[in-house]
């Protein structure tokens, strides 16, 4: 069986792209809605909707285990997966967001204030305050909704001067405030890592999901056998990452059969961020989600 990752588009690539390097003998299936993203401006009803089609249309194709490494939907629709839908349909897999391990992370390195970016609808759940308020209350969380990073970000402006001065307006109350921690709650948002870090102080910790992501899912994956040993493994790995540098890293070769891309809608704009945010060898398939 495989793991599954579910993006409301193609953002999530970056964290897959972390995944793959921490464990690549896994197989997965990576699903990006991108026919109906952005889903940081819409309702939790329909967050909801598309969130199950997604985790359902994942489950149907053998993955044992769905990541949903959208934080929209993992603040808006993954509770309601968990405890509802998860037991009635498919009782003996599981699914898992990005904003636990991200919190549980950032409550151990913070010292008083949390920033928490991301968007709308993100910001307007509190899933990320209330996580932090569960494992401790004494911290204190500032958020920050940034509904203009996404599109900027897909149209390649992330170096731009626009794009810095739309960061410090966001960036500024948070910086203001003296954030010690900040997390980058959203898919897009390590795209603009260095931009962010440039803006804030250099005592501000700021939080790389997808690294972080990846190390909860391998320490998830040895305290859960029963999950573990469900999945196919692959003894070649067929993936051969090149680290240039932090933030650079190139996918040399074609991806093997142990990893599958679908998305909703494709065209020449999102083969050609597929291939900055992944790498060169990638290859979608277009698939329906109903
Ligand atoms: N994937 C979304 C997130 O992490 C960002 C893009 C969207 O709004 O759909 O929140």
């Amino acid at each position: 069986m495989k793991i599954g990752i579910f993006d409301s588009g193609l953002g999530g690539l970056i964290i897959l792209k972390e995944i793959i390097k921490k464990l690549p003998q896994y197989d997965y299936i990576y699903l990006g809605d991108n026919a109906r993203t952005p889903y940081g401006n819409r309702s939790r009803e329909v967050i909801y909707n598309f969130t199950e089609q997604a985790v359902d249309f994942l489950f149907k194709q053998d993955c044992q285990l769905v990541i949903i490494a959208c934080n929209t939907a993992s603040a808006e629709a993954l509770p309601k997966i968990q405890q509802n839908w998860l037991p009635q349909h498919f009782a003996d897999r599981r699914v898992l967001g990005v904003i636990r391990p991200v919190v549980e992370e950032a409550v151990k390195v913070a010292k008083k204030k949390i920033g928490v970016i991301g968007t709308k609808g993100t910001v307007n759940s509190k899933a990320y305050e209330i996580e932090i308020g569960k494992i401790n209350n004494k911290l204190e969380v500032l958020q920050q909704a940034c509904p203009l990073l996404v599109p900027l970000v897909e149209e390649g402006w992330q170096k731009t001067d626009v794009a810095k001065r739309i960061l410090r307006v966001y960036l500024q109350p948070l910086k203001l405030a003296k954030v010690d921690t900040l997390i980058l709650g959203c898919t897009h948002y390590p795209i603009l890592f260095k931009e962010i870090q440039g803006i804030m102080s250099s005592r501000t910790k700021v939080l790389h999901s997808g690294e972080i992501v990846a190390d909860s899912l391998a320490d998830y994956l040895t305290r859960h056998p029963e999950i573990e040993t469900k999945l196919d493994k692959n003894e070649n790995v067929m993936l051969r990452i090149s680290k240039h540098d932090a933030d650079d890293v190139t996918l040399r070769e074609p991806q093997g059969d142990n990893i599958k891309f679908q998305v909703t809608d494709l065209s020449p704009h999102y083969q050609k961020l597929g291939e900055e945010w992944f790498g060169s060898g990638i290859k979608f398939e277009k698939i329906e989600l109903k």
